[in-house]
Parts: structure tokens; sequence; C-alpha cells
């Protein structure tokens, strides 16, 4: 099966290389398209096959039997649109965006199949590193010939396929951004705080990383164990640990003072930090009584950050 890459960004690049690398060869990449020269040619190093550029539909395209669409996702419509007039009924077009739905066009316009597939991956640089995809979970849609494709690429990219479905997609996507792109603005909350402590922004980053690592191994390793069915949040619950975890209410008073008084000399940088921290606390009561939190130390923590926020 050839495969086109159509947008050789991060991900257009490592999927490119996954599939290039891939030893099996049940797909082989056919040709890259970019729209800049300038990308193009910088990807036509990474890829063994011709990497064109500019408006002219390239030839590799029709020869395709999949063609994977990955520009950016404001995009991905206007050029699936513009795309499509060229493709036949034996094609199918793939996006990678975890936003859109994979019927992105009116079928009734189109000959192709259409389908999604989404890695679960923060790809943050740009070298075409198949490695990053390897282990990650890809959300698979389309109709029956894009779904099938979709998850193909997906197992040669040493990937796992799960299906989701088009009008939940908005969730899984929210998901994906609370767990890894807000990770990411904790990190940053955080080292205003460790700024507070004294500690610059770099060496806070190295401190906080393996706090965060040794956090989600632990997460890790609670989701591979054996789970009896239905013990989702609770299982989750034993990957917290913290103040709130151990009913510490005396020192949740004493962030949010601290946070308080921080948010009020700077504001410019603080403003948004003691509703953050509530919001999470609260949250963090509600879990820590999945993990049997005594209910009278719930309530002092609840107590506390309603009387705190009023
Ligand atoms: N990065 C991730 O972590 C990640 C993970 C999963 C899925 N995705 C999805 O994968 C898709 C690509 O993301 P990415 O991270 O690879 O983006 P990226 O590295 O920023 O690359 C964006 C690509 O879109 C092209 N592009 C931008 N404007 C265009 C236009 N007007 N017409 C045609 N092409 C245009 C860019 O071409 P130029 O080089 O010419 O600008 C480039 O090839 C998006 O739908 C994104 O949501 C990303």
């Amino acid at each position: 099966m050839k495969v086109f890459i159509y947008g050789a960004g991060r991900v257009g690049r490592a999927l490119g290389r996954a599939i290039q690398d891939h030893p099996g060869g049940e797909l082989k990449l056919c040709g890259a398209w970019n729209r800049t020269f300038a990308r193009a040619f910088e990807t036509s190093r990474l890829l063994d096959v011709e990497v064109s550029a500019g408006d002219a539909v390239p030839d590799g395209l029709m020869r395709a039997d999949v063609v994977i669409l990955s520009v950016k996702d404001d995009v991905v419509e206007k050029t699936a649109g513009a795309l499509a007039r060229h493709l036949s009924h034996r094609q199918v077009l793939l996006h990678t965006s975890g936003s859109l739905p994979a019927q992105i066009l009116d079928p009734k316009g189109i000959k192709a199949h259409m389908g999604c597939v989404h890695p679960l991956q923060a790809l943050a640089h740009d070298d075409g590193d198949p490695r990053v995809l390897q282990g990650s979970f890809f959300a698979v849609e389309g109709d029956q010939e894009a779904l099938a494709c979709a998850e193909r690429v997906a197992l040669v990219a040493g990937g796992q396929p799960v299906s989701i479905a088009s009008a939940s997609k908005v969730y899984y996507h929210a998901a994906a951004v609370m767990a890894a792109n807000y990770q990411t603005v904790l990190m940053d909350a955080a080292c205003a705080l460790m700024q507070e402590a004294g500690v610059d922004t770099a060496t806070a980053v190295k401190m906080l990383v393996p706090l965060v690592s040794g956090t989600l191994s632990n997460l890790e390793a609670l989701a591979h164990a054996e789970q009896p069915p239905g013990q989702g949040r609770a299982v989750v619950a034993r990957a917290l640990t913290g103040p709130v975890r151990r009913g510490d209410v005396g020192t949740v008073r004493k962030h949010m003072r601290a946070i308080d008084k921080l948010a009020k000399r700077k504001p410019e940088a603080c403003a948004d930090l003691p509703a953050l921290y509530r919001a999470l606390a609260q949250r963090a009561t509600e879990l820590a009584q999945q993990a049997e939190l005594p209910p009278e130390r719930a309530q002092a923590l609840q107590k506390a950050l309603g009387r705190a926020s009023s």
C-alpha cells in the first residue's frame, strides 16, 4: 500500500520516517509534499522519496493508496477540499488532527474515503524521529476502508490504534490537552512559586521534573495492574500523594494564604494562582475520598477551601 505525506511538519515527518523504516514493507512511502520549499528541502534529507513544494498537485499523490494530510488544524478542511478533487474512489485521505472529525468534507461531493489517524503523543521536535511514536496510542476513525488504513498506519508506527467515535472526539481531545499541555502550564505555575523560594525557572524545572516523573511512574504502574471492573477513579486516586491526600488541612490553608498574598503582590504573573490552586485542591479532595480519606478530613478541607475563597 503506497502512502503519500501531505504536510511535512513534525507529525508528517515522524509518520513518514516510521513508514519508511518499517521492516515489514506493508506500507511504502511514495512521496511527500510541503507548502514551503525550505521545509520540503529539509524533509528530502530525512525521507528517501521525492519531496515537492508549491501549488502543483504532486505526481506521487495520484499514485498513492493513502494520503496522510498532516497540515495544521486550521487548514485541514480547506486543504482536504482542494485535494479531494484529485482523489479517486480507490484512495484514502487520512488527516492527523485530534480535534476534527474524520468526515471533514461532505461525502456526497468526494470520491475518496475519509479518515483520521491521530497520534496521542506530544511531538515537540521536527527531526522526524519516529521513536517518539512507538508505544503511543492512536485515535482512529473513518469509514470502513479508511479505518482499516488508519489502523495499519498506527501499527506500522509502533502504536496502538483505538477507535474513537466522531461525536465524542471533542472529549478525547480535551482529555489529551488537559493531561499533556496543561501539565506544562502547571509546571509554569509551579515555577512562579519556586521563584518565591529563590529558585530560578531553569533550576526549578530540573528539580520538579523528577517529581513529576515519579508521579507518572506511579500512574503507569497502576494503569498496568489488574483492576476490578469499574474501579477507574479509585485507581487514579491511589497515585495521589500530598497534603490533601493526607488530610493536612493546616498545610493547605498555609499554601492558600501565601498564594493569596503573592497574587496581590505580583498580579501580573500570579493573579490566577489562587483560583487555580483552589480548583485543583477541590478536585484533589474528591479524589482523595476515593482513596479512603476519612470523611471528617474531607469536610475540613472542603470548609477551608470554601472559607478561603469566600
Ligand atoms: N505536534 C503534535 O504533538 C501533534 C500530535 C498529534 C497530532 N497533531 C496534528 O498533526 C497536524 C500537524 O501538526 P504538526 O505538529 O506536525 O504541525 P507543524 O509541525 O507545525 O507543521 C504544520 C504543517 O502544516 C503546513 N501548513 C501550515 N499552513 C499551511 C497552509 N496554509 N497550507 C498548507 N500547509 C500548511 C506546514 O507547512 P510549512 O512548513 O510550509 O509551514 C507544515 O507542513 C495537526 O493537525 C495537529 O493537530 C500534532
